[in-house]
């Protein structure tokens, strides 16, 4: 069985598509075999993996499996393959989930539904969550169990933070589960006291019970992100790869 892992933070522009692709990255180049799941309306995942002309066409689509539970389409039909692992795109429907999942039945376990049919097939699956909470992120958390939180080194994350692990719980509490953390991805964009001040925080805060990854800003992660692949796919080497290949193997204890 896989280990699924929700890539979350609902604060806009912390970094989870980027984590998500490069982690993936990291996982496939240690030779697991994994699936990425692009879960966020926006499609940043798809289309930085070079994959817009998907999430411009029609079914079948991710979004149909959630809108409908009896929808024809198997899982299977909905992965395509991507030179370093497989992709479940997302498309311009899935905005439409939200509104759409709001007092449907099992409004919440959709994903998990679909991702029971495929992932005897992968050793890891990654969901790169939306910029929200809501139906989506619901479905992501109690899909995967397992969250890998991506946070800007700036002050607005502890809030984001904060709102994140409310709503972790609430899920438990709700529907009689378990949802653990595995990591922090402190995202250190910014070179600047905040972003110290910050990165202390997060080990006082954190240090001890959760892993704490440091990911600087590289030109390298948006180069690779515009080639379609990860930094391990592609041909310029980044001395962020050792911080992915960290957090691969960390995932690894955890399967
Ligand atoms: N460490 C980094 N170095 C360089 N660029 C980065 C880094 N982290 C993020 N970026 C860039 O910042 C932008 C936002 O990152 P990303 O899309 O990964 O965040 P996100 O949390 O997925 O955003 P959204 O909430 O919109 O889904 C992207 O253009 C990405 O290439
Ligand atoms: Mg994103």
């Amino acid at each position: 069985m896989a280990v699924k892992i929700a890539v979350t933070n609902q604060k806009g522009g912390v970094g989870k598509t980027t984590v998500t692709i490069n982690v993936a990255g990291a996982l496939a180049a240690q030779g697991r075999k994994v699936l990425l799941v692009d879960l966020d309306p926006q499609g940043h995942a798809t289309e930085g993996l070079g994959l817009t002309e998907i999430y411009d066409e029609t079914e079948p689509h991710l979004a149909s499996r959630l809108q409908d539970l009896n929808a024809p389409h198997s899982a299977d039909e909905l992965i395509y393959s991507h030179n370093e692992f497989d992709l479940i795109s997302s498309n311009v429907d899935m905005f439409m989930l939200e509104s759409e999942l709001t007092g449907a039945m099992r409004a919440r376990q959709r994903l998990r539904l679909v991702l029971e049919e495929i992932e005897e097939d992968y050793e890891f699956i990654l969901v790169d969550c939306p910029p929200s909470l809501g139906h989506l992120t619901d479905n992501a958390l109690l899909a995967c169990r397992n969250v890998l939180i991506p946070a800007l080194a700036e002050g607005t994350s502890i809030r984001a933070l904060e709102i994140l692990y409310d709503q972790v719980e609430s899920l438990e509490q709700g529907y009689d589960t378990e949802i653990t953390e595995l990591g922090l991805v402190a995202n250190r964009v910014e070179n600047d006291g905040e972003a110290e001040d910050m990165m202390e925080w997060f080990e006082g805060t954190f240090g001890g019970q959760l892993p704490i990854w440091e990911v600087r800003k590289r030109v390298a992660l948006k180069r690779a992100w515009s080639s379609g692949v990860s930094i391990f796919d592609h041909d310029e080497s980044s001395d962020m790869e050792t911080v992915f290949e960290d957090i691969a193997v960390h995932l690894e204890g955890v399967a």
